[in-house]
């Protein structure tokens, strides 16, 4: 059982670059099952009904967010009604949406994923680590492959809930920060493990904003509208295999590939009949 996780989608440019691959990563890496961040899905900013519908149709089967969750308003209807898309399991009762998904790959195996949100530096959600014990421990009972996009900035947080959901989870993955690290892992009782995925998105750029307006942030201290940048899309991703009896983690692949790496990936003939 192989599963793609898609750092980030920033705006257009990432949109565009997860249209492109994803098809062509499903035919070329044999994968049974897309989960991507979209909380900066339109224009950096949240995610839409229209636009979550159109990444569904990319080939993404479980959609997850973050922090950006609710920047746009309509999406607070979409959420009660859309069960692939995910906002952080560790806000309080009543909030709109689940942070949890129970449901199968396309060849019928059962998969869970949990999104939760970290503490540090971040807006006060409740208890990560309790939230999503908990919630591993009711998916257990019906699934062994259950991946976990945690969803926070410090590298402590994340790594700290990476050792412990090890042998608990079949992988956990960080997102949020945009920015990929090149710590890939199966920890000793065989969870996937990277503290960040990274972003895809436009990456001349910081962290997705036009690097003239961030930049002038940082040098005049004053504040400035973000603006989404342009220019090519860059795809960051990791594909983790799992054991589908043990729900174990046997390879843990990162993948940073640019425009044209997609391109020349997406024109590659098709392989033969997968097995
Ligand atoms: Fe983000
Ligand atoms: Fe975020």
């Amino acid at each position: 059982m192989r599963i793609l996780f898609i750092g980030d989608i920033f705006g257009r440019p990432g949109r565009d670059v997860a249209r492109r691959a994803i098809p062509a990563l499903v035919e070329h890496a044999s994968i049974d099952f897309v989960i991507a961040n979209g909380e900066n899905a339109a224009a950096g900013f949240g995610i839409t009904g229209d636009i979550a519908d159109t990444i569904f149709g990319y080939g993404v089967d479980v959609m997850t967010t973050g922090n950006h969750v609710w920047d746009k308003k309509e999406v607070l209807e979409y959420l009660p009604r859309q069960p692939k898309l995910l906002r952080p399991v560790n806000f309080p009762a009543g909030v709109p949406g689940r942070g949890t998904f129970l449901g199968r790959t396309r060849s019928g195996e059962p998969i869970g994923v949990v999104n939760a949100m970290g503490r540090i530096f971040m807006p006060p959600l409740d208890d990560p680590f309790a939230v999503v014990a908990r919630e591993i421990e009711a998916l257990r009972a019906k699934t062994r492959i259950i991946v976990v996009d945690f969803h926070a900035e410090a590298t402590s947080e994340k790594l700290a809930m990476g050792w412990h959901l090890d042998g608990r989870a079949t992988a956990v993955f960080g997102t949020h920060t945009h920015v990929q690290t090149a710590d890939e892992r199966i920890l000793p009782k065989g969870t996937a493990y990277l503290t960040d995925v990274g972003m895809t998105g436009p990456h001349d750029s910081i962290i997705g904003v036009t690097t003239e307006v961030a930049l002038a942030r940082f040098l005049n201290g004053m504040p400035a509208r973000f603006e989404p940048a342009t220019g090519p899309g860059r795809l960051n991703a990791v594909i983790v295999t799992a054991d589908l009896k043990t729900g174990r983690a046997t390879a843990i692949e990162r993948l940073n590939l640019s425009s044209e790496d997609v391109d020349a990936l997406a024109s590659r003939p098709l392989a033969s009949p997968r097995a």
